[in-house]
């Protein structure tokens, strides 16, 4: 499955979108070093998640203009097992934006699993820049400000889904230090 997903990133993002295919090898590798907190199986399937958790910005995908859950939908198209559309509809608190989004209803379709694999790939994803460059969790949320501006709903969003977001974010780094 990785390699079909690698794929698909590059065919849809690489030349289109460039700082976003970035993001997602930045978020895999993220994925990667967390893989061990998991069994073989789950720590694959955060690895293949992190990497296509953004494709929903491919202009293939777009239906509804909310990423998390275009992609899901774009993934759940192509075969993408159930759980792995649902940890992409829902990564990085997406329930909150959906809300102010008006599309609470149908992201609710979509199930959070609310596991440690969740939390790892929240973590893979508010820890990783739009470049793909490791950031803290801090650094992430001040770059996303700054680049919608404070009154932007993506700004609004940010704010109201940080203590969500640092939990994970927190739990995760907690559990890599027990593995060291
Ligand atoms: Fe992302």
């Amino acid at each position: 499955m990785l390699d079909q997903a690698r794929e698909l990133v590059r065919a849809e993002l690489a030349e289109s979108q460039p700082r976003r295919f970035s993001h997602l090898q930045g978020a895999c590798r993220r994925a990667e070093a967390a893989a061990p907190l998991f069994s073989a199986e789950d720590g694959r399937l955060l690895v293949v998640t992190a990497l296509v958790h953004d494709v929903g910005y491919c202009d293939s995908a777009r239906e509804t203009g909310f990423h998390p859950l275009d992609g899901a939908r774009f993934l759940a198209e192509r075969g993408y097992p159930a759980r792995l559309c649902d940890l992409v509809a829902h990564h990085s608190c997406a329930r909150l934006e959906a809300d102010l989004r008006g599309l609470g209803s149908e992201l609710s379709q979509w199930t959070d699993e609310r596991s440690e694999l969740r939390d790892a790939l929240w973590w893979a994803d508010m820890t990783t820049s739009p470049d793909g460059e490791v950031v803290t969790f801090k650094e992430r949320v001040a770059e996303i400000q700054a680049r919608y501006g404070p009154e932007d709903l993506v700004s609004r969003f940010i704010r109201a889904a940080g203590p969500e977001l640092r939990g994970a974010v927190e739990r995760t780094e907690t559990r890599l230090a027990g593995l060291r």
